[in-house]
């Protein structure tokens, strides 16, 4: 049976993403930061607790090599911590975000990968934003912290290129996670629309670089995350990118 692990599996497109990969008879360990009994269908794959801003919990995960090794690492979680409002969040705030974001998973992904047998292949999937093309005051820390990640991701693919690892970077538009469906539902009811009116101007009006006409969905995430894992080697440095074209067509 062939092994992922799911960074950032506790919730949303993590959760799906973990729960899938089960269901299509991978061996799952997904990891996150809420206890075990508040993760959405833990039973489908093996949970373990990971607080990525705990610098010692991470290096004692890298330590045991992740539990792995593993066939497909799917890289996930994020924090949306420094998204206050505010157009400058405080310092510390920042920092943290960029840490989560950024620089541990380039540590765990490289301490992760190195520790894979030189005998089994190894592709690791990163989930990136579209918010890297166009940040807005109240994203920009957060777009500045998934660029970041996007410049470690690249150079994991060519530090790994003679090892029997890939790197890839699936970047997606706009997704339907609870808490977008949740404010659409409360926008929709305060004016008395339908959600769905609410969702159609969030696309068109709110971001209008969005040239898509619904959300990017879980499946379609899914199916491109088994598609980088089926490439094998050939996914090494990919950019996959699952927007709609809302980046623009010549980048
Ligand atoms: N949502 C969108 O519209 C959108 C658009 C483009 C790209 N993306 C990308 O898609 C991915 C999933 O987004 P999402 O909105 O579904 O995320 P999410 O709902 O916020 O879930 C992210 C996961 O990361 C985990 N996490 C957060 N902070 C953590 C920490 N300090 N240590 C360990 N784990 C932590 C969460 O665990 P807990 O819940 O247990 O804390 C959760 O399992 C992200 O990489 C995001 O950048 C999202």
């Amino acid at each position: 049976m062939k092994r992922a692990l799911v960074i950032g599996a506790s919730h949303s497109l993590g959760s799906a993403l973990a729960g899938r990969l089960a269901a299509d008879g991978w061996s799952v360990t997904g990891t996150g930061r809420r206890p075990a009994e508040e993760v959405e269908d833990a039973s489908a794959f093996d949970y373990v607790r990971l607080d990525l801003s705990d610098n010692a919990e991470v290096e004692r995960f890298v330590e045991r090599a992740g539990g792995g090794p593993y066939d497909l690492i799917v890289h996930n979680a994020v924090t949306y911590g420094a998204m206050s409002g505010q157009p400058v969040p405080e310092l510390d705030a920042l920092e943290t975000m960029f840490r989560v974001n950024a620089l541990v998973p380039y540590r765990l992904l490289h301490g992760l990968l190195a520790a894979q047998p030189a005998d089994r292949h190894c592709n690791c999937v990163v989930i990136n934003s579209d918010s890297i093309y166009h940040s807005t005051p109240q994203t920009a820390g957060y777009a500045a912290s998934k660029a970041a990640l996007r410049v470690l991701t690249a150079s994991l693919a060519t530090l790994f290129r003679p090892a029997a690892v890939s790197v890839a970077t699936l970047l997606l538009g706009p997704l339907p996670d609870p808490k977008k469906l949740e404010n659409f539902q409360q926008v929709a009811d305060r004016h008395g629309v339908e959600a769905a009116e609410v969702r159609r101007r969030f696309l068109r009006k709110a971001n209008p670089w969005y040239v898509i006409d619904d959300l990017i969905d879980f499946d379609a995430c899914y199916r491109s995350v088994a598609y980088l894992a089926d490439l094998g080697p050939s996914a090494n440095g990919m950019m996959c990118r699952l927007d709609g074209g809302s980046a623009g067509s010549l980048i």
